[in-house]
This record gives C-alpha cells, sequence and structure tokens, in this order.
C-alpha cells in the first residue's frame, strides 16, 4: 500500500489509523484539532507507517480541495480511503474528496469507504442513491459500511469505538463492498 486517507481518524477511527501504520503506508488523516492530530503522530511513532496530519474543516470546500490536492502531489495517489464526515454540516464534502482524489489519482484506482449513520437505514425516510455523485468517477472504487447498533435482550445500544474500528478493519481486509456493524433491524428497536 502507499497513500491512505482517513477523513475523522482522530476521534471514534483512532485504532484504524493505528492499525493502517502498523504497514508502510502514510495515512494521511483530516481532523481540525491540531493538537489530538499530533497526538495521533505522536503515538504511532514507533510504527513503520506514519501519520500526515491535515488540520482542515471539511466544511470549508476549498480547503478541503486545496489541501487533499497538495497532499496527493506530495504522498502519492491515495489507493484507500476511509470517510466518515457529518454530512448535514458539510453535504459536499464527501463528494469533493472523491472527485479531487479522481483528478489527482489519474490512473491510480482508491478504494473509498464511506461510513454512514443509521439514520441512512431508516425505513420511513425515502432512499436516496448515495453512489450517484460518483458514478462518474472512474477510478474510484465506492463503497459503504453502515454503522447499526446492537440489541441486547430488552435492551439496544450504540456501538462502541472498538466495534466500529474492528468492522471497518474487518471491512478493509475482507475487500467488502457495503457492509454494516451491528444491525439496523428491528429498526424500531434503535437505541
Ligand atoms: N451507530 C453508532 O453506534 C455510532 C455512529 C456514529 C458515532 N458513534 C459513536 O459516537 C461517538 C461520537 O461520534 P462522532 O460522530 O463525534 O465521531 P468521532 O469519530 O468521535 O469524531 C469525529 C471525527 O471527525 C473530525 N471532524 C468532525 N467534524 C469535522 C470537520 N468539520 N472537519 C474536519 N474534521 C472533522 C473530528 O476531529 P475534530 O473535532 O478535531 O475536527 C474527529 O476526528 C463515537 O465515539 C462513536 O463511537 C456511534
Amino acid at each position: 500500500m502507499g497513500h491512505i486517507l482517513v477523513v475523522g481518524g482522530t476521534g471514534m477511527l483512532y485504532d484504524v489509523c493505528r492499525h493502517l501504520c502498523g504497514s508502510v503506508n502514510t495515512v494521511t488523516v483530516i481532523a481540525r484539532n491540531k493538537k489530538r492530530l499530533n497526538r495521533l503522530a505522536l503515538e504511532t511513532k514507533e510504527l513503520v507507517g506514519s501519520i500526515n496530519p491535515l488540520s482542515l474543516d471539511y466544511a470549508d470546500y476549498e480547503q478541503l480541495k486545496d489541501d487533499l490536492k497538495e497532499s496527493i502531489f506530495t504522498n502519492g495517489p491515495v489507493e484507500l480511503a476511509i470517510c466518515w464526515m457529518h454530512t448535514s454540516k458539510a453535504p459536499e464534502a464527501a463528494t469533493i474528496t472523491a472527485e479531487t482524489i479522481h483528478k489527482q489519482n489519474k490512473q491510480t484506482k482508491c478504494k473509498y469507504y464511506q461510513l454512514l449513520s443509521s439514520a441512512t437505514a431508516d425505513p420511513s425516510h425515502e432512499k436516496r442513491d448515495i453512489f450517484k455523485d460518483f458514478k462518474s468517477l472512474d477510478n474510484i472504487d465506492f463503497r459503504t459500511i453502515l454503522l447499526g447498533f446492537v440489541v441486547e435482550g430488552q435492551t439496544s445500544r450504540w456501538l462502541t469505538d472498538k466495534e466500529i474500528c474492528s468492522g471497518v478493519i474487518e471491512a478493509i481486509e475482507n475487500d467488502t463492498r457495503n457492509s454494516i456493524i451491528g444491525t439496523v433491524e428491528p429498526w424500531n428497536r434503535r437505541p
């Protein structure tokens, strides 16, 4: 592997970043807080891979585009992307990220994993074609990971960071196109 992008890698995807640094990769991590980015870089220093911290707000689309472009110029095409974005606050961020990789990667393919909140599976919502914006991006291999919940007897709960990271790593290692961590059924058991 070579250059990997993790959007939101200082939060619940922290252990995914650590895992990816276990191999010779440059892992570009997007988040706003510089201190948390630097801590991730420091705490993975002993590993063979390295963190390239990219402090930016993905709702600032111009900065997202420019900084990502520069990062690809420096570190090479992004072969794997794992993106967790709050789309209500930045509805275009995922498309801009994918389009920038598409343009800068040229011939190199990118496995692009978009993490989706459980709300995406709400049966009362009209189904949206989330692949629509990505269809023309021929070097972007778009995949999804749906974050569900856990039903435990009479109760249910949200996923832990550990469960989310294990599920994401499993999806990458098994090369899964669309996966669900936990469950989204029955929907009325959603916490
Ligand atoms: N279905 C489920 O069970 C489920 C689903 C989602 C989350 N959760 C849980 O809920 C907890 C909180 O989740 P969370 O959504 O806050 O995710 P998080 O992964 O804990 O934090 C969000 C990540 O995205 C970055 N980020 C947020 N807004 C950004 C922006 N505008 N620009 C750039 N980077 C940005 C954050 O860094 P900065 O703040 O520094 O920018 C951080 O790295 C997690 O611990 C998780 O386990 C559960």
